[in-house]
């Protein structure tokens, strides 16, 4: 399986001022710890991250074990351009990608293997969570406007794992109509294009803001 790691951003909301990949966790960076999941499933033959130019010796240098298993591709401005990138650098053989953020260090690798393995039967599939809270949704003024059925609700994890010429085509789509995306697998709901949900694990958190690294190192040592 191919494998591409968005570790292009920039942590604004993290406040580190740097990279937020290259915070230490536990001893070791968050990049490290989410190519040690990824490189421990067994599906895993082909990785390639997606990172700024100034930022690839930090964060090669902070994953030392893994620097020369991976493939480096410049990420670009935003995570969908940096995905792009990725796909546009997959060796040319290559027919399903996962897709995972670097931010999610948590990940089990038997759930890397468990989308890997569902790639055979699905066009596109994604990690997510049955949703805990009521949620929202709120007009520009600060009132709410409607309580969606929460039944109907799961938070969008990665992997999200794709056939890789339907991804190209979909982000080349993308372009041609000016969506802008937060998650790979919104293209294809855009087309019409069936996404299957895989049910994920809560403690596959996204390492966004300070109160995150304090769950993650809850986890870390023993991912779930
Ligand atoms: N990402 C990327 N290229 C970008 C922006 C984001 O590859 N131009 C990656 C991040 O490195 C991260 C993942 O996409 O692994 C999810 O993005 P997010 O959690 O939003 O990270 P940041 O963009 O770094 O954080 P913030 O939005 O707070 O600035
Ligand atoms: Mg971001």
């Amino acid at each position: 399986m191919h494998f591409l790691i968005p570790a292009a951003g920039s942590g604004t909301r993290m406040k580190a001022g740097k990279n937020k990949l290259l915070i230490d966790l536990e001893g070791e960076s968050l990049i490290y710890w989410t190519l040690k999941s990824v490189f421990s499933a067994s599906s895993t033959n082909w990785v390639g991250i997606i990172g700024q130019p100034k930022d690839k010796n930090l964060l090669l240098n902070s994953a030392k074990e893994f620097a020369q298993k991976v493939h480096w591709i410049n990420g670009g401005d935003t995570r969908q351009q940096s995905v792009l990138n990725g796909l546009i650098a997959l060796p040319k053989d290559a027919k399903k990608v996962l897709i995972h953020d670097g931010a999610r260090c948590l990940i089990n690798p038997e759930l890397i293997d468990l989308c890997a393995n569902q790639l055979d039967e699905n066009e596109a599939v994604i990690l997510a969570t049955k949703v805990t809270d009521t949620i929202k949704i709120v007009d520009n003024e600060g009132f709410i406007k409607e309580t969606p059925d929460r039944n109907y609700l799961w938070a969008a994890q990665t992997p999200q794992g794709f056939l890789v010429d339907r991804l190209k085509k979909a982000h080349k789509m993308a372009i041609d109509k000016n969506w802008k995306v937060t998650d790979d697998a919104s293209l294809f709901e855009m087309l019409n294009w069936k996404v299957k949900i895989i049910e994920g694990t809560y403690s596959n958190i996204k390492i966004t803001s300070p109160i995150d690294l304090k769950i993650a190192k809850l986890f870390v040592k023993n991912p779930s």
